[in-house]
């Protein structure tokens, strides 16, 4: 496994790479590597010949300057999680190798980058938008992997690869959960043991939004969301809801006749316990949870 840190020579490798007829799979993170970044290096080594992943904080995607100083990093780990996982290259760049003197160019995804997450983070996906957009000119991937988890993010990125006719396939991932349904993230390590278990209590929350919904009796989804939010409530009365939707998973509008509506049915929320912000979400079908940890 190889570290590059310079856009230019990882251009001239992957230039090489696609000359010579190899698929490559590509894994954008920002470190701080877990179980749901491995399921998504694992999934890239199955899928294709090489595997890349970039390991980057991007200082443009975050909306407070305390929580980019705070953002755990260890280099030496995540290298030898990717190593563990088929990696076969790690993109290291450092910001200024990304963003040099003079940086101009912002991606904006309208309309999708401003709601839900965008409501609280503004600014954030036009972050993530232009990084990965520099990251996929860069790497140049035949396909590049990302975690349900980020659901928005994933919507947001697709639509952006559709509209800028990028020769990149995108392939989401389910969410890697810990064993009560709390879903594997880098922030994770900021909850005590009282605010881990706290936690737990999202996926609850997002199942019993599924059950109201599959169930049938419900057909708006603000008297499904107010059911969820009073749950979450009952159970840790010090939670801060910040959102909680029920939206289609394309243009992540809100479904308003959830008796008739035809395709994927996307529940999410964000939510802080004492301050560390968590987000989440599951998808269902007619016929249930997809990917439903019992
Ligand atoms: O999901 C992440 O870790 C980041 O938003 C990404 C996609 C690597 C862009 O910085």
């Amino acid at each position: 496994m190889k570290v590059i840190k310079k856009p230019s020579s990882l251009q001239e490798i992957t230039e090489f790479l696609r000359l010579t007829g190899k698929r490559i799979g590509f894994v954008p993170t920002m470190g701080a590597l877990h179980e749901g970044h491995v399921s998504l290096l694992l999934n890239s080594s199955d899928l294709c010949d090489i595997t890349i992943a970039s390991v980057f904080v991007n200082p443009i995607q975050f909306t407070e300057e305390t929580d980019l100083e705070k953002y755990p990093r260890d280099f030496k780990r995540d290298y030898f999680i990717c190593q563990k996982a088929n990696v076969d290259y790690i993109f290291y760049p450092s910001v200024d190798d990304m963003y040099g003197e003079n940086y101009l160019t912002e991606v904006k995804v309208k309309e999708l980058s401003d709601k839900y997450e965008g409501e609280f983070r503004p600014g954030h996906f036009t972050g993530v938008a232009s990084v990965v957009l520099k990251l996929l000119n860069i790497v140049k991937p035949h396909v590049a992997f990302f975690g349900q988890k980020d659901a928005q993010q994933c919507t947001v990125i697709k639509k952006m690869v559709t509209d800028l006719n990028l020769d990149t396939e995108i392939i989401v991932c389910d969410t890697v959960r810990e064993s009560d349904g709390l879903a594997k993230s880098s922030r994770n390590v900021f909850l005590d043991e009282t605010e881990r278990s706290n936690a737990a209590v999202l996926y609850k929350a997002l199942e019993l939004g599924g059950d109201l919904i599959l169930g049938g009796k419900y057909n708006n989804s603000q008297d499904v969301s107010s059911q969820m939010y009073h749950f979450i409530k009952s159970q840790v009365p010090s939670a801060e809801i910040q959102y909680i939707a029920i939206t289609d998973n394309k243009l992540l509008d809100e479904i308003k006749d959830l008796n008739n509506f035809e395709g994927k049915v996307l529940v999410s929320l964000a939510v802080k316990f004492n301050g560390v912000r968590l987000i989440d979400n599951i998808l269902l079908t007619k016929k249930g949870i997809l990917n439903h940890v019992t």
